[in-house]
Formats: structure tokens, sequence, C-alpha cells
């Protein structure tokens, strides 16, 4: 054989890997509002900077034997993103339905040792009907090989799933390893078993978009940390959301050009946070008015909606935001909410990203519900993630920090560095009113006219206990700020954090209330 028919072969089993699945099928993709694997890699990448790697891999898969795709249903390899190296894969639908065989897996856990021996993120690009059912335990082995990796690199590198077309049984348990998931609107779906494995064994009605479409995971379950409404939106959050966070473990998240001033005024947050400590306010308002350009991507933003979570930069540094909501049930913490902040929190102090705390809770929300669910054990995921966590902790009390929740929000008991306190911040063990209800039980009642005494006791009390300035006392705040001036004190504390060491006593692993 010369060497230019070994080119032209060469040519040609190139050309059958890009065709995919065939004409038909990729015309049958698009009609579901889908892009191609290769599109939306192109999309995806920095242009021109897409590495394909094992594109000549090949299996057997039909019954005869004969039928092989070049390529195998997986588009696999590494490329950059704003300039970083990444690797991805992505899964091609249109070769048996982007399934999962033994040699398609083992072109995923390729890219994925790869990422992790280089340092950079891995992006997985999901649209698969599972395990190919021709392989058999093939196939599972696959999975299981995948799922390690997921294991191993968890903390190392940055995962990121997209979800964008069916994703079902075992084979959601990749992307549940990962640290995001993002699914897009209608066309995608994920669950461990479909609508009609429930009607048979439960007698349920559901639809695949009930069961598991991107609203219910993003709403309900908090399975995923975002919806978007098309493919195109999925490829360009996922640029976005890696441009806040670093490469690796050891690295720092990069740095943005700043041009909003590091000394601007605060003046919306005065103006936001009402003076009756019962009426509602819009946290976001607060972030808005805080970060560079008031620019904030929220994570989770559909799911325990009394904690805002996400990123934002201070003098172009990138930093993880978690703030009480009082606009959402008072801003109170609850299962969902506790488990979000946590999980949010370990991501963070696992890639350097320094937390910021921002802080108005009335404590954790009551009830049988809550209590039966476990809100013991999932409030405690929070006060660990954050007693954990050794990147610069910054926390602004802006108005209430009542009870256990005060210590859980990154208080200055759990190693947080610089602990602010607005001057109408309130920090006791409970609401003034509830406060004098119990220690002046008596008094109210045998008054003249008790409502009048409950409401002088509950002024008296809130003056004396009730105030950042008992705290402050104690060393456990350490400064009373005017708001106008808390985007420089971040910054400056930021500033003076950069090189901060803190570790934790050596052990093979915390046991995590889970
Ligand atoms: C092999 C598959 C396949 C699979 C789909 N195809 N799923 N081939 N193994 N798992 C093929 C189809 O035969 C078809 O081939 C093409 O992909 C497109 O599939 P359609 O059914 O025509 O597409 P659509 O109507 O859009 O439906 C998509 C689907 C459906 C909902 C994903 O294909 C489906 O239900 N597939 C089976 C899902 C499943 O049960 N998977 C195994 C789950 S168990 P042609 O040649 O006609 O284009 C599992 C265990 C993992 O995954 C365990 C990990 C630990």
């Amino acid at each position: 054989m010369t060497g230019q028919s070994r080119i032209d072969e060469l040519r040609a089993r190139e050309s059958l890997a890009l065709s995919g699945g065939g004409e038909a099928r990729i015309a049958r993709q698009h009609a579901m509002g889908k892009l191609t694997a290769r599109e939306r890699l192109d999309l995806l990448l920095d242009p021109e900077s897409f590495q394909e790697l094992d594109m000549l891999v090949v299996t057997k898969t039909d019954d005869s034997g004969s039928t092989q795709y070049v390529g195998d249903g997986v588009v696999s390899g590494f490329g950059r993103v704003d300039g970083r190296v990444v690797y991805v894969f992505a899964q091609d639908f249109t070769v048996h339905g982007g399934s999962l065989s033994f040699a398609n897996a083992k072109k995923i856990v390729k890219v994925m040792k790869l990422a992790m021996k280089i340092g950079a993120p891995i992006i997985a690009l999901n649209d698969s009907g599972g395990a190919r059912i021709q392989e058999g335990v093939k196939s599972l082995a696959g999975y299981a090989d995948i799922f390690l990796l997921n294991t191993l690199a968890s903390g190392v590198i940055p995962q990121i799933s997209a979800i964008m077309g069916p994703c079902a049984g075992g084979a959601v348990y990749s992307p549940a390893l990962t640290d995001f998931i993002i699914m897009v609107q209608d066309t995608s779906y994920m669950f461990v078993t479909g609508p009609d494995v429930i009607r048979t064994v439960t007698h349920e009605e559901v639809t695949k978009e009930a069961l598991g479409g991107a609203r219910t995971h993003n709403e309900t379950s908090g399975v995923a940390q975002f919806s978007v409404k098309d493919d195109r939106a999925c490829l360009a959050l996922i640029r976005e959301l890696l441009s806040f966070i670093p490469s690796n473990n050891l690295d720092d998240a990069p740095r943005k050009p700043n041009s909003d001033p590091v000394d601007r005024a605060n003046d919306v947050i005065a103006k936001v946070i009402p003076s009756n400590p019962n009426q509602p306010y819009d946290m976001k308002k607060i972030i808005a008015d805080l970060v560079d350009d008031g620019y904030f991507l929220e994570v989770q933003s559909m799911f325990g909606r009394s904690l805002v979570v996400g990123f934002a930069r201070l003098d172009g540094r990138s930093v993880g935001i978690v703030a009480n909501q009082p606009a959402f049930l008072a801003g109170v913490l609850d299962i969902d909410s506790s488990t979000k902040g946590a999980r949010f929190v370990r991501f963070c102090d696992a890639f350097n990203i320094p937390l910021i705390t921002l802080e108005d809770v009335p404590g954790f929300l009551p009830g049988t519900k809550q209590e039966f669910g476990g809100i013991i054990r999932h409030g405690a995921k929070l006060l660990y993630a954050f007693s954990e966590a050794t990147v610069p902790k910054l926390t602004v009390i802006t108005r209430k920090a009542y009870g256990g929740a005060y210590c859980v929000m990154a208080s200055k008991h759990l190693r947080t560095d610089i602990n602010f306190a607005y001057p109408t911040a309130e920090i006791a063990v409970m609401g003034s009113e509830g406060a004098v209800n119990i220690i002046h039980k008596k008094k109210i009642q045998e008054a003249e006219d008790g409502d009048d005494m409950r409401r002088k006791l509950t002024e008296e009390y809130r003056a004396k206990f009730a105030s950042p300035f008992v705290a402050a006392e104690q060393g456990f705040i350490d400064e009373v700020i005017d708001p106008r001036d808390t985007r420089r004190r971040l910054i400056q504390a930021l500033v003076m954090l950069e090189h901060k060491r803190e570790s934790l006593p050596p052990k093979k692993h915390g046991n995590m209330p889970l």
C-alpha cells in the first residue's frame, strides 16, 4: 500500500467520523431543536482550538457485527475556552442514540485522565439513550469506569455536565458526581427510572418532562444548578461559568481587568434595607450594589430560594457569594437552602474561591415537615461546610443574625477571617419580641396594659441586646461599618487575605453529615 493510499484511507475514515449517524439522523436531531455533537463543540470552544482524540475508534454494534460507526457515538478531545485548556466529550445522539459502548467509554475515560493530569476542567455534553443495549455488561463496565474517575477528579478539576437530550438510568450518576449540571429546557431530561417503569411499579402517571425535565430538576429536586432555553444558551453559559473558576485546585481563578472603582460608595444598600426588621427586601439588590459592574451569576436560582448563592467579582477577583434572601421566607434556613449553600461553599473552598457571606437570617424554619425531613442533618451540612472551608472568608451582617443560624452563617467562631456588621444589625439568640415573651412572661401578664408593656420591654431588649455592639465588644464582630463603605472594605480585606494559609487537622477525610 502506498503512502498516498494510506492518506486516502485516513481521509475516508475521517469523513465517516465527521458524518456521525448520517444525514437523515442529523436532520432529525435538528428537527428536535438540538445541535449535533460537533456543532456544540464548535460553539463551546474558541475558534479552531478543538483537537479531537480517538476519532477513528470503532465498535461493531449490530447483530451481524457489520455496522461500524467511526468515532462510535462520542466526540472527545481538548480545546480552549477564553484561551484556557479544557477537555471535552460530546455524546453523538445520531450514532445509536449516543448510547455508551465500552469503546466509547474508553474515549471518555482517556480525556478525563488527561484532564486530571494536566489540571484542566472537563466538560461533558450529554445526549444519550444510556447503556449500549447490544453490549450488555461491557457497557455497564464503561459507566462504572467513568463514575470512578468522576469521583477521583472531584475537587481536583472542575467538572461541568450539560444535559442536552436524554440522560436516564444509571447514566445520570456521572453528571450527578460533577460540580454543575446545566439542563436545556424542553429537550433534556434526567431520571433513574422512566415513566413506563413507574407506571408498572407504582401505577403513577407522569410525563418525561414532569418527571425529569429542566424545571423539575432546577425547582423541585435540586439536582441541576442551571436551566437554559436552548443549546446555544447552554454552551454560552458553560463559557461564562468557566470564567469565574480556576482550571484546577492548585490555581487561582482568572482575574478580570476591572474598571469599577474599588472605593465606590454603596448608596443603594442603606435605601434597600428597611428600618422595620419584619419588612422584606431583595438581597440581590445589595449584591448588585457591591460587586464589579453589578454583575452576579446566580447558581441554583430556582431552588432553596431563601438563600442566594453565585459568583461575582470584586476588583476583578472571583468570589463566591452566599446570602440569605429576606424576600423569600424571610431568609430562613431550611433543608433545601442549607444543602444548596453547603454544596456551593464546598465547591468554592475546593477551588480557592473566597467566600463572601451576606447575613440576614431569622433562624431555621420551624415545623414537622422540616424536622421529619431531617433539618438537623441538613442544616449541619452548611455548618460543616463553612467550618471546614479554609479559603478567605468574609461576612457582613446586614440585619438579623438570630440563634443557631448566627453560628452557621460563617460566624467568627467558624474561623471566618473578617466579620463586619451594619450599625442596624441585630445579633441575638432570637427575635426581640419572642425573647421578651419568654423572659418577661409574668411581667406582661400582670401589667395593666399587656401590649404596651410588651412593646416597651421589646424596645428595651432590642436596644440592650439585639445590636451589633454587644458582639463587637466581645470581638465576635471585627468592625461595625457604614453600609456605604462595604465594597471598599471587602476588597481591602480580600487583598489582605490574598496569601492566607490555613489547614485542617491531618485525617483521611471527615464524616460530613450526609
Ligand atoms: C443502543 C440505542 C439506545 C441504546 C437508543 N438507541 N437508545 N441503541 N442502545 N441504549 C438507538 C435507537 O435504536 C435508534 O437507532 C436511535 O438510537 C435513536 O433512538 P430512537 O428511539 O429512534 O429515538 P427517540 O424516539 O428520540 O427516543 C430516544 C430514547 C429511546 C428515549 C433515548 O431511544 C430509548 O428509550 N432508548 C432506550 C433507553 C434505555 O432503556 N437505555 C438503557 C437504560 S439502562 P436507529 O438506528 O433507529 O437510529 C442504562 C443503564 C446504565 O442505561 C447503567 C449505568 C450504571
